[in-house]
């Protein structure tokens, strides 16, 4: 049973504490969409569909207190909301995804009493957690057919249970792999500089006693080298129509090593992270973070004062990089934007 790191139950959303892991495991409790926007943010919840799950909650939490006197004061209160919740971060789509159904949702019960659009939008906050780790466990089994018997894989940040609504992508397509007999191990990129690899991926799959085995970012190289990686499996932020990828920062690097060393690079995530409204990964926005995640460790201080910085949290790979995609309705090879957009419509 891998962890869920958002539950709900009767008006309160409780998240845990991902900056804390893995010595202290938190719980956070929210009942308002601001709260939400703000464990965004600063990063209480993390990973591109986990944030579209939280968002959805936030925005029903929104619509839960406007007092409005009829359908298009709410409707114009509630966009406002989804504003401020989709100000958090720039990159995972998945934010947009759901705030979009949300108000989609909203807008096909314009002609409802308000307090029954409100009941039935807590039920689809509700449907849309449920749908995400469903919809993992489905991409894992599709994913783990790609996973040799015995294999070592590598992977980087954390595309696993924390990072959505349970399971995970990547990590979901090795829990599946093992769940299907196979005696696989996995190294985890430590991931700077938030380090999601070292705090919760290692966290994660030690947890669930799959073995794992900790590597600095810049001993990925030395690793593939020595013959001691099968496979690398990573999730995403935000895919473009054809296919280029953008996940956390030092994704690309690996996608190199990969190509280099003739190791099979599979990128695991849902549709909702797929925008064919991209043409290409040029035009995925990258977050830059706070100058500190570089220069400091904690409080304390790893640079010299004033130093120049650059703190980019995402990049994109492109599709050539890419050996398959793995989603929940099937891997897509070959012609991405062929394979992709033909996804929407099975
Ligand atoms: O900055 P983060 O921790 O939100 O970045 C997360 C990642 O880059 C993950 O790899 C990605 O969201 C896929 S999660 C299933």
């Amino acid at each position: 049973m891998s962890i869920k790191p958002i539950e709900y139950q009767n008006g309160v959303l409780r998240m845990i504490d991902q900056r804390l892991l893995p010595t202290e495991e938190l719980w956070l409790e929210y009942t308002d969409y601001q709260g939400v926007a703000e464990a965004i943010q600063t990063m209480v919840v993390r990973g591109a569909p986990a944030i579209g799950v939280a968002a959805a909650f936030g925005a029903w939490f929104g619509a839960r207190d406007i007092e409005a006197a009829d359908f298009n004061a709410f409707y114009s209160q509630l966009e406002k909301v989804c504003e401020v919740l989709a100000a958090t971060r720039p990159t995972a789509v998945n934010l947009f995804w759901a705030l979009e159904r949300v108000q989609a949702f909203v807008k096909a019960r314009s002609a409802k009493p308000l307090a029954e659009i409100k009941a039935e939008l807590e039920a689809e906050a509700l449907a849309i957690a449920a749908e995400d780790e469903q919809l993992n466990r489905t991409m894992g089994a599709h994913g783990a057919a790609l996973i040799p018997e015995q294999a070592r894989i590598l992977t980087h940040c954390n595309a696993g249970a924390l990072a959505t609504g349970g399971y995970g992508t990547a990590l979901g397509v090795i829990r599946a792999a093992v769940e299907a007999g196979k005696k696989v191990m996995v190294y985890a990129d430590e991931t700077r500089p938030f380090l999601q690899g070292s705090r919760l991926t290692a966290w994660e799959l030690q947890k669930d006693n799959i073995p794992v085995t900790l590597i600095c970012d810049n001993m990925a190289g030395y690793m593939m080298s020595k013959d001691e990686v099968d496979c690398v499996i990573v999730g995403a932020d935000r895919i473009a129509a054809n296919g280029d990828v953008a996940n956390k920062i030092g994704t690309y690097t690996v996608a190199v090593l990969a190509k280099e060393h003739g190791i099979p690079f599979y990128v695991a995530a849902p549709l909702s992270t797929i925008d064919l409204a991209i043409a290409d990964g040029s035009q995925i926005p990258i977050e830059e973070r706070d100058r500190k995640e570089v220069t400091h460790h904690g409080d304390k201080a790893m640079a010299p004062e004033g130093i120049e910085v650059r703190n980019p949290a995402f990049d994109v790979t492109p599709n050539r990089l890419v050996t398959a995609i793995i989603t929940e309705r099937g891997v897509v090879k070959g012609n991405y934007r062929e394979g992709l957009t033909k996804l929407f419509s099975t």
